[in-house]
């Protein structure tokens, strides 16, 4: 479960603020989208309710982990093992092939789970079409591969909570299609809860449920 209580969010020098009193509860196993016009909000909030970022005033909780309340030690242990992120811009390492990128979350962990991730690593590249990609370095790769590999790598660990930022944003329709047929099925079959940011209308309604923003408030 995510409970979001009066979240507000403000940046900088003079605290402009980007999200104004933001409270929502999502269930285990929901498949939400969130959306909004550019610039209302959805990042940051993104951001905050995987715990990557820390509201300003008011708290998360997400599983038992409440943002106010745990320690930082607690809540990145947590981040690590159960929450997959698609960034908007995808942040693979330069150096890794796209295999090693996706297999990347799992470096910390022991070795003899390594070849069974291997072949989900690779059922995933190749349901994303990347079967012929394995072992290209992200400069090789179109931004849109770039962007597959990334969400290849949110779900190798199968976590129980994916936080996707328009993982659609960089993909032709058919790509963008086989994108959100994965999370639907992660969904259904592994009780996956995913939130995902878009732009794309079509996409949005696939969602079991619209969160949406408008100037940093829930519209
Ligand atoms: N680190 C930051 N410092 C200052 N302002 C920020 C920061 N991050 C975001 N903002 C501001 O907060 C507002 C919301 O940004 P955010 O990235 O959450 O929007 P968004 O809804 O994701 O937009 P888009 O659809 O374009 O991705 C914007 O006005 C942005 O300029
Ligand atoms: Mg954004």
């Amino acid at each position: 479960m995510i409970l979001v209580n009066k979240v507000c969010k403000s940046f900088g020098l003079f605290q402009q603020k980007v999200l104004h009193d933001v409270s929502f509860r999502i269930e285990d196993g929901e498949f939400v989208s969130l959306t909004g016009r550019s610039g209302s909000g959805k990042s940051t909030l993104l951001y905050i309710i995987s715990t990557l970022d820390l509201p300003t005033s008011g708290e998360i909780i997400i599983d038992q982990y409440h943002t106010s309340k745990s320690s930082s030690d607690a809540i990145h242990h947590f981040r690590n093992q159960q929450v997959g992120f698609v960034f908007q811009f995808h942040y693979l390492l330069p150096e890794l092939t796209a295999l090693e990128n996706v297999l990347m979350p799992l470096r910390k962990f022991q070795s003899v789970i390594v070849n069974e991730k291997l072949e989900l690593a690779k059922i995933l590249l190749n349901t994303f079409n990347l079967e012929e990609k394995y072992h290209r370095y992200p400069g090789q790769l179109s931004g849109g591969e770039q962007q597959r590999v990334a969400i290849a790598r949110a779900l190798i660990m199968k976590p129980k909570y994916i936080f996707a930022d328009e993982p659609t944003g960089n993909l032709d329709s058919t790509n963008g299609k086989v994108v959100m047929d994965i999370f639907r099925k992660v969904n259904r079959e592994d009780k996956t809860t995913i939130v995902f940011v878009t732009h794309d209308e079509e996409f949005a309604l696939m969602a079991d449920r619209q969160i949406k923003l408008a100037d940093g408030s829930l519209a």
